[in-house]
């Protein structure tokens, strides 16, 4: 096979990681309008139904680490899409068993895991597999992918649901949405099992022969060698000089780092956006309910234009100065929704806040903490960090999503402070954090071999 086609396939794949990523958690957006008709579900057991998924990605993303240093990526991968594969298909039937909206839950927590334990790995695998100087792009495609799966889930649900009568909708339409996850993730099952292991797993596991040839494959043989050296010195150094226990402070330092910095992704208040585009649009254009799937089908589609721009420039400009201009833009954007806010008939206004914040986002922090992340780590403790940050990530995620209504104001609630813009300025508060971290802690990392990268923590 030729080594670009190689390549493609192997992104591809863990991509679809990323794409189930989105789509699972987008699905029951669409999908919670008629479950709650269905079930005739109170308030908190919709809240539940729909935030149990976060909880599944937390433990996940926890349970990852250990599995990913016991059967590698690729099977920690392989498992994770049969667990999308039983939560779709299970969260389309829980009357299959007494009890269902317990089940509905256990379904959805099972999808969460499956999120949990592909965020960790597959942006690791993509790094641990790709020649560094297209190593930023490729991570890009993972963050692409995840974009294009909350995309493609609001078409599709937007599909079904339109094409069917609101009874039948209650009756079977989030049925088929959640099936409809069924064939993302049954093609990445499949697919998976035709790309090869990580070398740098490989060598971790004494593998060198099979690291090598994975290496052979990717790059020209020269340069395969040459890393091989590499990854076989950073393992060796750390075994007998600078002794490798989690709990030495130059480790803890750059797991620290790596968490912040995760955290602070969700901090920005993206998901928020995301989740609640709807209300947002509500409050600041009078939109009704009904427009909803299609306001947010326009949110994901700048998302993923402006995705491109970061995949084009992260191994040009670096990753530093992305999130530099990035941090401006989603200040910009933030200001400009918080102002209008408080203002009368300027709603057009505050979308073009939110837009920019996305677009900014999208090119900087979304991508580039992922790129961050599976690069940053040094070979030997990779797995248990990524699977610390990753997940304080979804941890900060959840404490976003949950409290956001909370510190916009319900829509019964005039009294929000500055008609529900208050967010945002909390939002900006963080992004400027994010500046200041980025200034001080983080190495710009372009270009490097994942073992020169553990030389900068030196
Ligand atoms: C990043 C975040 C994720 C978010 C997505 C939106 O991948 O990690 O939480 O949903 O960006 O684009």
């Amino acid at each position: 096979m030729k080594k670009g086609v190689f390549l493609l396939l192997i992104a591809a794949v863990s991509a679809l990681g990323g794409l189930l990523f989105g789509y699972d958690t987008g699905v029951i957006n669409g999908a919670q309008f008629y479950l709650t008709e269905h079930f005739k579900l109170s308030d908190a057991l919709k809240g539940w139904v729909v935030g149990s998924a976060l909880l599944g990605c937390f433990v996940g993303a926890i349970v990852a680490g250990p599995l990913s240093i016991k059967i590698g990526r690729k099977w920690s991968l392989i498992i994770s899409a049969i667990l999308f594969t039983l939560s779709a298909y299970g969260s389309g039937l829980p009357e299959m068993f007494p009890q269902s909206v317990s089940m509905l839950v256990f379904f959805r927590i099972l999808g969460g895991l499956g999120i949990g334990v592909a965020s960790m790995n597959a942006p690791m695998y993509i790094a641990e597999i790709a020649p560094s100087n297209i190593r930023g792009r490729m991570v890009t495609y993972y963050q692409l992918a995840i974009v294009i799966g909350f995309f493609v889930v609001f078409l599709a649900t937007y599909y079904i649901g339109n094409n069917l009568t609101v009874a039948e909708n209650i009756e079977f339409g989030w049925r088929r949405m959640f099936w409809s996850e069924l064939i993302p993730s049954g093609l990445f099952l499949i697919l998976l099992f035709f790309v090869p292991k990580s070398p740098r797993w490989l060598a971790l596991k004494g593998k060198d022969k099979e690291a090598l040839t994975v290496l052979e494959q990717i790059n020209d043989t020269q340069l395969a060698s040459k890393e091989m050296l590499q990854i076989k010195n950073s393992l060796n150094q750390n075994n007998d000089g600078i002794k490798v226990s989690y709990f030495s402070k130059a480790i803890l330092i750059i797991i620290a780092i790596g968490t912040v910095l995760s955290m602070l992704q969700q901090f920005t208040g993206i998901n928020a956006v995301l989740y609640y585009g709807a209300d947002i649009f509500e409050k600041a254009l009078g939109f009704g309910k009904e427009d909803v799937l299609a306001q947010q089908i326009l949110l994901a589609f700048v998302n993923l234009v402006f995705t491109f721009v970061a995949m084009f420039t992260v191994d040009k400009f670096g990753r530093k100065p992305l999130l530099y201009i990035g941090s401006v833009g989603m200040i910009i954007g933030f200001l400009l929704l918080g102002v209008t806010l408080q203002q009368e008939n300027v709603g057009m206004l505050s979308l073009i806040g939110v837009l920019i914040f996305i677009a900014s986002f999208a090119l900087s922090m979304g991508p580039v903490v992922w790129v961050l992340l599976s690069e940053m780590f040094p070979n030997k403790i990779r797995s248990v960090a990524m699977s610390v940050a990753v997940a304080a990530q979804w941890a900060a995620n959840y404490v976003v999503s949950q409290s956001f209504p909370m510190v916009m104001g319900s829509e019964t609630n005039t009294s929000a402070p500055w008609n529900g813009s208050l967010p945002y300025f909390i939002f900006i508060a963080f992004i400027l954090i994010i500046v200041f971290v980025t200034y001080k802690f983080i190495p710009e990392t372009k270009g490097k071999t994942l073992e020169e990268i553990e030389g900068f923590w030196e």
